[in-house]
């Protein structure tokens, strides 16, 4: 354990996974999916959401507590392969930066940390934006930032931590989000903006499926994917046979 640098070191072979922030939507999903591939479980959730996974409780260990809580992320991650985390940035206390920071600093050295978030981060700043996802970060952003109840900020400061550092990272960009069921493996593409990403959809459990894939996908190190659904208009428009954006 430790913060060793990483970059550069084989892929180990993935028994056991951490997913922080477990209880959400997003999380369960990836609970699913990764007891599907076999791997062994654990999650870190807030010890009032631990009841949320009341299903799963006989297949995973839970660490209760906050995902920002560097004692509980230290202990959890022990031992994982990988490492999953939502990165919500909710509150105005740093809670999206301070949770990438703990998984960053205690995760095995050369574990696959991937982390969720929107696609109004960017990784090289060559995304172009709708005009909605402009207002929504530079009107709505501020707005919820007032009311002290969301700080797209720590978000993006998170993703900036993680894009610094040579972890064996993948930061992926989720489109809007909808319930249904599995569509298959998202598209991606580098940026926001590409003809592929258009129809702006993924299913919730797609994204998860998205997440808990890349964990074995070495093309995806140090890459931060924005996806969409593989059966969206745009998708079956732009990928070709082979499954390539064109
Ligand atoms: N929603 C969208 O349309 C959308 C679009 C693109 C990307 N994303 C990305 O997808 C990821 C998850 O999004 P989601 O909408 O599906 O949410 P979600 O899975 O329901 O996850 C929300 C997470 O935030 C935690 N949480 C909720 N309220 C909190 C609070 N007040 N303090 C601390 N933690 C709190 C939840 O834990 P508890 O179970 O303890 O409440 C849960 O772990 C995020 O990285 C987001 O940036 C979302």
């Amino acid at each position: 354990m430790g913060n060793e640098t990483a970059s550069n070191q084989e892929a180990r072979p993935i028994k056991k996974v951490c997913i922080v922030g477990a209880s959400g939507k997003l999380g369960r999903y990836m609970i699913q999916h990764s007891l599907d591939r076999g791997y062994e479980v654990v999650g870190v959730c807030r010890e009032k959401s631990v009841h949320k996974l009341d299903e799963f409780k006989d297949r995973i260990m839970i660490f209760p507590g906050q995902t920002d809580d560097r004692e509980v992320i230290r202990r959890a991650v022990e031992g994982c392969d990988g490492v999953l985390t939502v990165l919500a940035p909710w509150g105005v206390h740093d809670y999206s930066s301070g949770t990438a920071q703990a998984v960053l600093d205690f995760a095995e050295p050369d574990a696959r940390l991937i982390f969720s978030c929107g696609w109004h981060i960017s990784l090289d700043g060559k995304d172009v934006y709708s005009f909605r996802i402009k207002f929504l970060v530079s009107v709505v952003g501020p707005i919820i930032r007032w009311l002290r109840l969301v700080d797209l900020n720590d978000q993006v400061e998170a993703a900036r931590r993680i894009f610094e550092s040579d972890r064996r990272w993948t930061v992926v960009r989720g489109s809007d989000l909808e319930e249904g069921e599995s569509q298959g493996l998202p598209v991606w593409s580098r940026h926001v903006g590409d003809p592929v990403l258009e129809s702006n959809m993924t299913r919730r459990t797609d994204f998860a499926l998205f997440m808990v894939d890349a964990i074995e996908n070495e093309d995806l190190v140090h890459e931060a994917p924005a996806i969409v659904g593989c059966q969206t208009e745009s998708a079956l428009a732009y990928v070709d046979a082979a499954g390539k954006a064109s």
